[in-house]
């Protein structure tokens, strides 16, 4: 990635649609696979470059994933676009192994509350997965990305100090990940927070390739977006129409809405890849799929056109 002239912005980043996973998991009503691999396939004609297709997770703790196998085996892959699965254990490596995914995302919370809410483990335990996570895929030829749930702020602790986030980081780093993405799981981040941090862990860990999980739960999504592509982050992660939410964090609305965040990219000639149209006829596909209404501004507004005067 480079900078684009004396602007200070990126000439390109890499978005990740996550509303296969993050998006549908939070769904209260079972969203059909064929409804699944017909969204991905939507994400990947528009040119979505990786998307997070499933999750490999217990069934149990999470209903919405537990066909992941069959969607991962029904996608129709499209070269040059990569699809993702986050996992949380060694048993959701094998699984992931199994379906062929491109990408592994290994999640670790980083406060103790919520990672026993959301995985039935401490963080340490946690990191100990994803260390064995990393060296399994990596045995494996597989590419790993670490995730680093609630890096801003955990819905049971407060705000999360940032030497807990570097102490993490170090550890992926100590794991052999390259990829590091710190999510706003909760949509509690304000962009100054998104700034400090992208500073703070790309000067003490300048070999991380930072990323950035967003919601929009406050309204601060593109906000957020904004600072993190001003400080050193390479990948924003969203969903499409804006859906999303975590199942195990009280109050944790909707993903920042992915047309919405490359309208506001390719605007400021950040380029991202994707066909705005494309994104957005998908987009108004959605609700038909989750069966309640989205919050999506470009399927509300359309992108900026220019009305012509009558005579
Ligand atoms: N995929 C499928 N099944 C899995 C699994 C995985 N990755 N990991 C464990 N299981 C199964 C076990 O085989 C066992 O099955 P059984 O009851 O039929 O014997 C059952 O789940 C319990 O296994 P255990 O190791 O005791 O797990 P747990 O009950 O302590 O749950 C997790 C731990 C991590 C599996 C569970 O909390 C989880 O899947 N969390 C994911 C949460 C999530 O997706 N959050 C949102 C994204 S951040
Ligand atoms: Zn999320």
């Amino acid at each position: 990635m480079s900078a684009s002239g004396q602007s200070g912005l990126p000439s390109e980043v890499l978005v990740v649609d996550v509303s296969p996973r993050d998006g549908l998991q939070n769904e209260a009503s079972p969203v059909s696979t064929y409804a699944k691999f017909d969204l991905v396939r939507a994400l990947s004609a528009a040119g979505v470059r990786r998307i997070e297709a499933t999750s490999f997770v217990s069934p149990k703790a999470v209903p919405q994933m537990a066909d992941a196998a069959d969607v991962m085996a029904k996608i129709e892959r499209r070269p040059g676009t990569d699809y993702a699965v986050l996992v949380p254990n060694e048993r959701g490596l094998e699984r992931a192994l199994e379906a062929k995914a491109d990408i592994v995302n290994i999640v670790v919370v980083a406060t103790e509350s919520f990672s026993l809410r959301n995985v039935n483990m401490s963080v340490a335990d946690s990191m100990e997965q994803a260390r064995r996570v990393a060296a399994g895929a990596a045995a494996a030829g597989t590419r790993r990305s670490a995730v680093l749930g609630a890096s801003f702020h955990c819905p049971f602790e407060g705000a999360v100090p940032e030497d807990r986030v570097l102490d993490l980081v170090g550890q992926f780093v100590d794991s052999g990940f390259i990829e590091v993405t710190l999510a706003d799981t909760i949509g509690a981040a304000d962009p100054a927070h998104v700034a400090r941090l992208g500073q703070v862990v790309s000067q003490r860990y300048p070999s991380v390739e930072l990323g950035i999980h967003l919601h929009d739960t406050r309204g601060l999504g593109l906000a957020n977006a904004y600072a993190a592509v001003t400080n050193g982050y390479i990948r924003l992660e969203s969903s499409l129409a804006g859906i999303g939410g975590c199942p195990f964090a009280p109050g944790a609305t909707g993903n920042a809405c992915t047309e919405d965040l490359v309208f506001m990219l390719e605007s400021m000639g950040i380029a991202t890849g994707i066909s705005l149209p494309a994104l957005i006829e998908a987009a108004r596909a959605m609700p038909a799929v989750v069966g309640h209404g989205i919050s999506s501004r470009m399927v509300a507004a359309g992108p900026r056109s220019v009305v012509s005067l009558p005579g």
